[in-house]
């Protein structure tokens, strides 16, 4: 695990070895501080001998200059170290992210994926940080001070044997019965994170419908719940610094009571008494470090953890070995396909089908039939459970994951326009595009008429998340886009619903005129929409109930009249009353 997450220091080596070495050397040097302030003590005060306190005085301050100068520079490389090997580490994570399949997305939760790039990243920064500085400082420090004790009287060193050990034992206690809450606490996080992702992106809703008080009460309740459970785990925490005051207390009166009856039985001078009262300071005070560095790590481990799960994560859907690079046509075969959500049911069923390249496919069915099921499978943003899907006369799963969903373009039902220009959401189609390629494309999906009428044309800039266009030119912006990729598979997923009618017909119409080559599929809720299609399909309930044109289906097909009924005649009908 640990091997793992140290591939993300990289060429932050250097400064990761250069922090313990300069850590050591300051530890030296405020071991040997003691030492001289003995010397002062018993040779400079105790016998009046000025040139003594003055030379040992000015190396004090020589040593004192310089393990400042050891302690900035080990500070300052963990500082580069740690946030370095972090930024490397959220690189590594965001890289991976983006080979993850749709399924591997909803595994861990995008807010979960958040709070594991931001929170957990933070958590492991701050842990390298401590491991690279106070986990080499600390135990130095304990070793040496204690042979300096040792040096100076082996009784008193005895002192340190007994509370050590003890001090130890509680502070590993602490820490342990901390874990738990800690883990929750990170746990939770997502949930905030979900919470407000998701209030901030519908806010709008929210407003509509006055569920502000709700939404806030949700909130709270989840934020109340981080609020508990991290009092309990600092309460416990915070126990650590009451304990260890108490054992460095202990010791120092310990140490005074033994070494008092030395320094009369005159085998400890006052100066080596005051040395190893200074030596106490400093052992405890690494013991206590020593148990902030514990507690950190106790803090990070859940977090290792989650960031290792998204690093190891397998995409469940990647390209095999000496793909194929090219995509013939547009034709598409569905053999004895069935589809599963992860751990679901199968939501498509016994799917048999060919298209023709360069075919206008209409779906229609129900809500929840499964028709964007059905259409994801064909790039791949799924996989089929059972059964097989050829484009082009190969089976998708041969293709070079890239080279197939650079020739099918899809404009999913829930698409997304990025903050930044008309012409930088557009050119994600193609990055080269030149403005004759954006007229194009424009045209065919009815954009031009609109961006025309915007002062900054296509340098319009769009907000995050497309708020500042309405529905209807976000759906052809969007439509616009995955034209640019000159695709060989055109899917189109409930993306005119904004659109009126005319519009949409006209787009259509464009379809026929300028791409004729292409494999159109056009899911759509209004029967107008697959009307003038070549053949359309009637999903129910996961399953295929009839493939024919439209004509056939309105002869035969008593899904498609029905719908046919409702609508056309429905309007018909509100038109007359009108
Ligand atoms: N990501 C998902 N994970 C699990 N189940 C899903 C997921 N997406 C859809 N489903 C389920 O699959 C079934 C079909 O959904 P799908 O979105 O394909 O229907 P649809 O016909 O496109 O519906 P709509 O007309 O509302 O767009 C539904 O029962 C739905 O709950
Ligand atoms: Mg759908």
């Amino acid at each position: 695990m640990i091997k793992q997450l140290l591939k993300s220091v990289r060429e932050y080596k250097v400064v990761s070895i250069l922090t313990p070495i300069f850590v050591s050397l300051e530890v030296i040097l405020d071991v040997l501080i003691p030492v001289l302030m003995t010397k002062i003590i018993d040779d400079g005060i105790n016998q009046n001998d000025m040139h003594t306190i003055i030379m040992i005085g000015g190396i004090l301050i020589v040593i004192s200059l310089f393990s400042l100068l050891f302690g900035w520079l080990s500070g300052k490389f963990a500082a580069i170290a740690s946030s370095g090997a972090a930024k490397n580490l959220r690189h590594d994570m965001f890289y991976k992210i983006q080979d993850y399949s749709f399924a591997n997305i909803e595994k861990f939760s995008s807010s979960s994926l958040v709070t594991r790039l931001t929170t957990d990243v933070n958590n492991i920064q701050m842990m390298y940080q401590m491991l690279i500085r106070i986990a080499i400082r600390a135990p130095m420090m304990f070793i040496f001070s204690l042979f300096m004790v040792y040096m100076i009287n082996a009784h008193l060193a005895l002192i340190f044997l007994i509370v050590a050990p003890i001090l130890g034992f509680l502070l590993i206690l602490i820490a342990n019965k901390a874990h738990p809450s800690f883990e929750t606490v990170f746990r939770t996080y997502d949930d905030l994170n979900n919470n407000v992702q998701e209030n901030v992106r519908g806010i709008r809703v929210v407003k509509s419908f006055v569920q502000e008080d709700t939404e806030i009460k949700k909130f709270n309740n989840i934020s109340d719940k981080i609020y508990d459970h991290f009092m309990k785990a600092e309460k416990l925490v915070a126990l650590n610094t009451s304990i260890m005051r108490l054992c460095i207390y202990s010791a120092i009166v310990l140490i005074c009571l033994l070494g008092s009856r030395y320094v009369i039985a005159g085998s400890l001078s006052t100066g080596e008494l005051t040395g190893v009262i200074t030596y106490a300071a400093q052992i405890l005070n690494s013991l206590m470090m020593l148990s902030m560095v514990y507690v950190t790590c106790i803090i990070s481990i859940p977090s290792i953890e989650r960031v290792i799960e998204v690093l190891n994560e397998k995409p469940s859907i990647q390209s095999k070995r000496s793909p194929i690079k090219e995509v013939k046509d547009g034709s598409i075969e569905f053999r004895d396909v069935s589809f599963a959500y992860h751990r679901g049911k199968e939501v498509l069923k016994d799917i048999n089908l060919s298209i023709k390249s360069g075919e206008m496919i209409g779906i229609i069915g129900g809500i929840g039939s499964s028709k964007s099921s059905l259409v994801n499978l064909i790039p791949r943003l799924y996989d089929v459970t059972h059964g097989s899907i050829s484009v082009g006369g190969i089976d998708v799963r041969d293709y070079d994951l890239e080279i197939l969903r650079d020739k099918i373009s899809v404009v999913l039902q829930k698409n997304v326009l990025f903050s930044g220009t008309i012409k930088e959401n557009l050119c994600w189609g193609k990055k080269d595009a030149t403005k004759e390629d954006l007229d194009r494309v424009c045209k065919i999906a009815c954009a031009s008429e609109f961006i025309e009428k915007f002062k900054d044309g296509y340098d319009t800039y769009i907000d995050q998340g497309g708020t500042n266009v309405s529905g209807g030119q976000k759906q052809r912006l969007c439509i616009a886009r995955a034209l640019l990729k000159e695709p060989k598979i055109l899917i189109l997923d409930d993306s005119t619903s904004a659109v009126d009618t005319k519009t949409d017909a006209l787009i259509r119409m464009y379809y026929r005129k300028y791409i004729p080559d292409v494999t159109k599929i056009i899911i759509a809720q209004r029967i107008s929409s697959v009307e003038d299609c070549d053949r359309v399909i009637v999903l129910d309930n996961g399953r295929i109930d009839a493939f024919d044109t439209p004509k056939n289906l309105l002869k035969h097909n008593k899904i498609y009249q029905d719908v046919y009924n409702s609508q056309v005649k429905g309007s018909d009908e509100h038109e007359k009353r009108k």
